[in-house]
């Protein structure tokens, strides 16, 4: 076996110290992806906007492999499975005369088979439609509170059975941010002044319950201030609140047209053992699952020294704070029904019900993640984005991988294994570093659309071949998508050879030798490069990193030569050539007890006719070098 350099985590001090509370085994790869897939490689479909668009929105389009996106003044029909079909619709959204301003796409939902809904806001007032996507047929709708005035305001909102629930404010100046039933058939509810303290909405969703539609509930993700002022505490805490669908609102007299099934809890991620958490939700993803109470909600939470935290929570445990908890200030006996509990009709409720509801909102017990101890994950990268797939293999657990933007464009793939992450790699879908402003996963096609100013990008979560032509690669890969099967690492199905757990490569043994490689690219064995050093000047050789989880080494002569780590090359210098220097270089990865070779070379000596040539190509060389190690 070789030993040799292996670079995981340059993590800097500050999450080191961060880590260090947590564990102290955090400094083996868990933070380090183990791949780095560049912008120029294969799995990328790109569109470019005609023109760069400086804020755009994603709904997913009614044909697979389709996606609308609002933009300025437009929306873009994209269709990544044949481009030139893809068409600009201009939107006639009006600019009051004498206002420079430009109109942007604020909301974008399906309404039915045949009409979207969209809003758009030139940052004054807002407008609303219901229109075909061709915009033969289209009809207004009044857009209070159901489109922000400003794009750079976040408010999020959801069409469920034909109702509108949004959270955008309802004048311009001063607050109005509210949970409400916006538009739709049924009653229009929203919330009680004293349920929010100036809220900051991240997230909606609906949870339904097959077995029990009377307990469909809509739950908001959100920060609001502290009750806490004292100067150590974080001025911001995060939520999340729960409403019934059914909810008509109160009384006459007590909470008339608000919400009565309105509770919220607060959603800690951190190390209570420390009493250190991150407290400002960012972002948000509901995993839904076929049995509600296997669903599960993705936090992406910050913290006031500006590391990222992952924290991951069940929906049964979330329902369970809201129907078991003490009401915060409340100590007197629990009316019947509940404060909360879904009823038929919640007009005819109880005074003594509708008081506690109004007046105690808030749940005493805190809501944690499935592991309460630390966050899943933690990070100096701003994740700014998440989305999460469930990647269902016949004949194989089902596995969950996460897909986290940072804030300078990449995309991490993290795996989620025994409640621990695995970053199978960092995506670079753009050419040049580029803000994300959006990002959907198409969990049927495997496709993650992610944009830009510039372009919108399909990323093919399947593209397997980029792990390596063997069978131990592909395994080491860890990747759920992907399996060695017909002598390729390729899309996993029934029967592909895959170990997601914990890579182990065994089983590629028990494959013919023949089948162990792809044939078509061949051994790396049979590409020994040729390379002219002349005597006495420096010289060195790069070895790429396609693992960094692996350890690379030199071997020349019998000899083993640690290398000089680059950002992604394990480098051999020679300070100056000498003849005993001459002769094969082998640069060799071992990754879990399997070694592989990556790259081999032959230094020769100069001949009198190539000598000029050959000290051009050291020049060179010397001056790539320069430019790798710094
Ligand atoms: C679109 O491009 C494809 C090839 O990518 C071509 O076969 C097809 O004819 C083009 N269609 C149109 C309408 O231009
Ligand atoms: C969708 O809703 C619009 C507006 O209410 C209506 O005109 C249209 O017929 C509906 N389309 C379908 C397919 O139901
Ligand atoms: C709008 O266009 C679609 C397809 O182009 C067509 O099916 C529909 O009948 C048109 N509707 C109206 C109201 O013209
Ligand atoms: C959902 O899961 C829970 C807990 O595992 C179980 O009690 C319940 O019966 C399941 N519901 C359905 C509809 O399968
Ligand atoms: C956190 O990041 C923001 C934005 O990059 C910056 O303005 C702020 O100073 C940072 N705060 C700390 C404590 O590093
Ligand atoms: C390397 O080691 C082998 C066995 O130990 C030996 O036979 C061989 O001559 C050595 N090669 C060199 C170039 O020293």
């Amino acid at each position: 076996m070789v030993t040799g350099v292996k670079m995981c985590s340059p993590i800097r001090t500050e999450l080191l110290l961060s880590l260090f509370l947590l564990s102290l085994d955090a400094l083996d790869c868990k933070y380090t992806p183990r791949v780095i897939l560049p912008a120029t490689g294969e799995g990328y479909v790109r569109y470019e906007f005609p023109r760069p668009q400086e804020h755009i929105v994603f709904l997913h389009g009614q044909e697979e492999g389709t996606i609308y996106v609002g933009g300025q003044n437009k929306l873009f029909n994209i269709n990544f499975k044949s481009l030139n079909q893809s068409t600009v619709i201009p939107l006639p959204l009006e600019v009051p005369t004498g206002y420079k301003g430009r109109c942007y796409v604020t909301v974008l939902h399906r309404y039915n088979d045949s009409h979207l809904f969209v809003c758009g806001t030139d940052g004054e007032s807002p407008q609303c439609y219901l229109m075909t996507d061709t915009w033969n047929s289209s009809e207004k709708v009044n857009p209070a509170g159901i489109s922000p005035f400003s794009t750079t305001e976040k408010a999020p909102s959801l069409f469920v059975e034909g109702e509108l629930y949004t959270t955008s404010r309802l004048y311009k100046e001063g607050n109005g941010k509210d949970l409400r039933r916006s538009w739709g058939v049924k009653k229009k509810v929203w919330m009680h002044d004293k349920s929010k303290k100036d809220p900051k909405y991240i997230a909606i969703t609906s949870v339904s319950r097959k077995e029990d539609p009377l307990k469909d509930k809509i739950y908001t993700f959100f920060q609001e201030k502290n009750p806490d002022t004292s100067p150590d505490a974080d001025p911001w805490i995060s939520r999340v609140a729960q409403v019934c669908k059914v909810d008509q609102g109160g009384s006459r007299s007590i909470l008339h047209s608000m919400w009565t099934s309105f509770l919220k809890a607060r959603l800690a991620c951190g190390v209570p053992s420390e009493n250190m958490f991150y407290n400002r939700l960012e972002e948000a993803y509901v995993l839904h699952a076929e049995n509600w109470t296997d669903s599960r909600v993705y936090g992406v939470f910050s913290s006031a020294w500006n590391m990222t935290a992952i924290c991951i929570y069940s929906m049964e445990e979330i329902d369970s704070v809201f129907t078991h908890s003490k009401f915060q200030g409340y100590s007197g006996v629990i009316p019947n029904p509940r404060p909360g509990t879904c009823v038929d009709n919640s007009q005819a409720l109880k005074d003594d019900v509708l008081k506690v509801a109004k007046d105690h909102p808030e749940m005493s017990d805190w809501i944690h993640p499935i592991v309460k101890a630390a966050p899943f994950m933690i990070s100096d990268r701003r994740y700014r984005k998440i989305q999460v797939d469930r990647v269902t293999v016949p004949g194989q657990k089902p596995h969950n991988v996460l897909l986290l933007a940072t804030e300078s464009g990449l995309i991490h793939k993290v795996l989620e294994v025994n409640h621990s992450p695995f970053i199978i790699a960092e995506i670079h879908p753009f050419k040049s570093e580029s803000h994300i402003q959006s990002m959907i996963l198409d969990s049927t096609t495997k496709k993650l659309y992610v944009g830009s100013h510039y372009e919108v990008v399909a990323i093919d979560l399947q593209n397997c071949e980029q792990y390596g032509d063997g069978c131990e690669q592909c395994i080491l890969s860890r990747d759920p998508y992907c399996g060695w099967s017909n002598n390729k690492c390729t899309k996993a199905e029934r029967g592909a050879v895959q170990h997601v757990e914990d890579g182990d490569h065994s089983q590629c043994t028990q494959i013919p030798k023949f089948e162990h490689y792809r044939s078509q690219r061949g051994n790396p064995e049979d590409q020994e490069l040729k390379s002219i050093a002349p005597l006495s000047v420096p010289y060195f050789l790069s070895c790429p990193m396609t693992s960094h989880h692996a350890s690379h080494s030199w071997h020349h002569n019998n000899r083993t030569i640690d290398c000089h780590l680059s950002k992604s090359d394990c480098l051999l210098l020679i300070e100056g050539m000498k003849p005993d220097l001459y002769g094969k270089y082998q640069c060799f990865a071992e990754e879990k007890g399997y070694q592989w070779l990556v790259t081999e070379y032959r230094l020769v000596p100069s001949s009198g006719t190539t000598a000029l040539s050959s000290k051009v190509q050291v020049l060179g060389s010397i001056i790539l070098l320069v430019g790798l190690i710094l």
